[in-house]
C-alpha cells in the first residue's frame, strides 16, 4: 500500500512547475509527496509551500522546502493532498488525520486540487469511512443535537464518536478544536449533507470536500489512473 501511495505522489509531482505556490497536504500519502518534492527542491526547483498541518510544516522544513502562509499570500496554484474516500464526482471525505480545517482552507484557496491515493479510497458512495466533523468544545451536547438533526434531514443516521488520541485523551486539532467521527455507512446526497452541517454554529468544518478536487491520481495493482472532474 505504501508503494502505491508513493507512486500516486510521484505522478502528481509531474504536474508541479518551477515557481508554483503549492498547498501541501497531510497524511501518509501526502508525506510521500512532500518527500519527493524535497528531492526536487534540493536539485534546484523553486517552489513555495503552505502546509496544511504542523506535522507537514515540520516535514517540509526538514526537506528544505520554502514555506509561506495564507496570511502572506492569498492564493495558491496547486494543492496536492490525500483523502480517506473519493467518489465518482470527485467529492471527498477527508480528515482522518485530523487536519480537515486547514486542508479545506488551503484547497479552497488553490486554483487546482490534485488528490493522491491508493485505489482502495475510490468508492461508489461516500460514508463507509467515518465522517470527521470538527467542533468547538463549547456547547458540545447542543452541537451534537444539531448535527443529529442535520443527519435526519439528509436521510442518514449513525453513531457519533468523539475522537480520542492514542493516550486516551480527547484529540485536539491544530486549531484547538475537537473532532466527532460520524459512522454513517452511506451518504446518499453528500452535497446536501455538507450544506446542512456547514450552517451549524458549533461546527467549525466537516470532512466533506465538495467540488474542490479537480483531479484524482489513483495508484493500484494495475497501474496509475488519473480521473478528472467532469
Ligand atoms: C488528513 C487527511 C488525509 O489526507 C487522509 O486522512 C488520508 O490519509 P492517508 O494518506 O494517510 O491515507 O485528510 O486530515
Amino acid at each position: 500500500m505504501d508503494g502505491l501511495k508513493r507512486q500516486a505522489a510521484a505522478r502528481a509531482l509531474e504536474e508541479v512547475r518551477d515557481g508554483m505556490k503549492l498547498g501541501l497536504g497531510t497524511g501518509s500519502t501526502a508525506k510521500h509527496f512532500v518527500d519527493l518534492l524535497g528531492e526536487k527542491v534540493r536539485s534546484g526547483m523553486k517552489v513555495v509551500g503552505v502546509p496544511t498541518s504542523e506535522a507537514t510544516r515540520a516535514q517540509a522544513e526538514a526537506c528544505g522546502i520554502a514555506l509561506t502562509t495564507l496570511d502572506e499570500i492569498d492564493h495558491l496554484d496547486l494543492t496536492i493532498d490525500g483523502a480517506d474516500e473519493v467518489d465518482h464526482a470527485l467529492n471527498l471525505i477527508k480528515g482522518g488525520g485530523g487536519a480537515l480545517l486547514r486542508e479545506k482552507i488551503v484547497a479552497a484557496a488553490s486554483d487546482r486540487m490534485i488528490v493522491i491515493a491508493d485505489d482502495s479510497k475510490w468508492v461508489d458512495a461516500l460514508g463507509r469511512f467515518p465522517l470527521p466533523i470538527e467542533v468547538i468544545p463549547f456547547g458540545l451536547a447542543a452541537t451534537r443535537a444539531a448535527i443529529a438533526k442535520a443527519f435526519a434531514e439528509a436521510g442518514v443516521a449513525g453513531q457519533m464518536v468523539l475522537r480520542t488520541a492514542r493516550d486516551g485523551h480527547v484529540f485536539v486539532t491544530d486549531g484547538g478544536h475537537w473532532i466527532i467521527d460520524a459512522h454513517l455507512g452511506r451518504i446518499g446526497d453528500a452535497p446536501r449533507l455538507a450544506g446542512l452541517l456547514s450552517v451549524i454554529p458549533g461546527v467549525v468544518e466537516h470532512g466533506l470536500f465538495i467540488g474542490l478536487a479537480g483531479t484524482v491520481v489513483l495508484a493500484g495493482a494495475q497501474g496509475i489512473r488519473v480521473v478528472e472532474r467532469r
